[in-house]
């Protein structure tokens, strides 16, 4: 099968590309990314030369850009857009662009070129906060509350709508937190061992007592995976990992694991609209598609460690901004490598 992968210079997106190229090298391979401060195609910097593997630069809100790149893909797995909830809350534009505007130019080109199968990457963040006990199930009523959750809603309803309106064959994940290497140091779990390696202090929003589902990313990526090839036309899948965590107990278990002190610990100003908990119910993807989660929080959470610890010269580069300007240097508003 031959496979556009958008937003695949970013941490999910880059992580997928990398699992099928190792473990299922059967198909063939085009990441699609405007490299965004997000994107990084040093995150796939080994497997660059691999012959089924591709890289074009574009913008999935450019329909020119897209028509060109998708013209005999037989599927599209949606992962590019705007993912940060505090960057949604200072400017929510962007969000609406990139995640319903670039959604939907997408799906028109697709069922133009009679793309054969839509993965859209959604998110848990669309039930909007939960109270302890309550799971977002697949059918269950959205109640997205930050602009970044707003504007994945609204991408999920165009999906659906070129389901129902033009007979476009999509289906939908939604996914709980995920961690894991190569993932941009503004989230949570990345920012908080960058900061500890640094002994600079650890922001915690509010009480720290705010709860998400903590997946590793390569055990939704696998999951993603089982979609594309066995997902039912028109269903939407949650993944999840049944491990819930509060912040508090993520960042304490980071800083024992690098066997750093607690005092960097520093609370501060709650993000506004702070949703307190997601809980996300995957057994429709676990009974039907047969997959489970494979790592468990500690396992993964070691793992990621070890990464970062291994990759601190990523770490700092990205930190710095260095990519983002190399990129624009050698490859320009376009280009096509390969
Ligand atoms: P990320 O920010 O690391 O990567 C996003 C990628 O999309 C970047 O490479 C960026 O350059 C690219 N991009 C942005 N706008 C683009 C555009 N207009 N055209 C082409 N490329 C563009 O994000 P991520 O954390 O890897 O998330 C990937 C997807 O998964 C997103 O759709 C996000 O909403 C969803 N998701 C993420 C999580 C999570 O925990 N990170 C959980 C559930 C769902
Ligand atoms: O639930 C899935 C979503 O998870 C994805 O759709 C988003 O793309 C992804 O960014 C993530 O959203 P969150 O807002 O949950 O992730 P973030 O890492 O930004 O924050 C996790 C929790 O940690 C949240 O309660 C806010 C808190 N936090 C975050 C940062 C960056 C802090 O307390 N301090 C921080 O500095």
């Amino acid at each position: 099968m031959k496979i556009l992968v958008t937003g695949g210079a970013g941490f999910i997106g880059s992580n997928f590309i990398r699992l099928l190229l190792v473990k299922y090298p059967e198909h063939k391979i085009i990441n699609f990314d405007k490299l965004t401060y997000a994107g990084n195609l040093e995150n796939l910097a080994d497997l660059a030369n691999l012959p089924n593997y591709s890289f074009i630069k574009g913008d999935i809100c450019d329909s020119e850009n897209v028509m060109e790149a998708i013209s005999d893909v037989d599927a599209i797995v949606n992962f590019a857009a705007e993912s940060h909830v505090d960057r949604s809350i200072k400017s929510a534009t962007p969000f609406v662009s990139a995640n319903v505007y670039g959604t939907q130019v997408l799906l028109d080109c697709a069922r133009e070129k009679g793309v054969s199968r839509f993965i859209h990457i959604s998110t848990d963040e669309v039930g909007g906060s939960l109270e302890p006990g309550d799971y977002l199930d697949e059918n269950s009523r959205l109640y997205p509350s930050s602009p970044y959750a707003a504007s994945k809603a609204a991408a999920e309803h165009f999906v659906y709508a070129a389901r129902h309106t033009h007979g476009l064959d999509t289906v939908m994940t939604r996914t709980c937190n995920n961690y894991g290497p190569y993932q941009f140091p503004e989230k949570l779990i990345p920012l908080m061992i960058a900061n500890a390696l640094e002994n600079k202090p650890l922001p915690v929003y509010g009480d720290g007592l705010q709860v998400r589902d903590w997946i590793y990313v390569e055990d939704n990526c696998e999951a993603l995976y089982q979609v594309l090839i066995n997902g039912r036309s028109g269903e939407i899948y949650n993944i999840g990992s049944r491990a819930e965590k509060n912040n508090l107990e993520v960042i304490e278990t980071i800083l024992k694991l690098l066997d750093r002190s607690k005092d960097l610990i520093t609370f501060v100003a709650d993000r506004p609209g702070h949703d307190r908990r997601y809980g996300i119910n995957p057994s429709k993807i676990e009974q039907e598609l047969g997959w489970k989660p494979e790592v468990s929080f500690e396992q993964g959470l070691k793992k990621t460690i070890d990464w970062y610890l291994n990759n601190q010269t990523w770490l700092e580069r990205t930190r710095s901004g260095v990519y983002r300007e190399y990129y624009q240097e050698m490859y320009g508003e376009r280009a096509l490598l390969k």
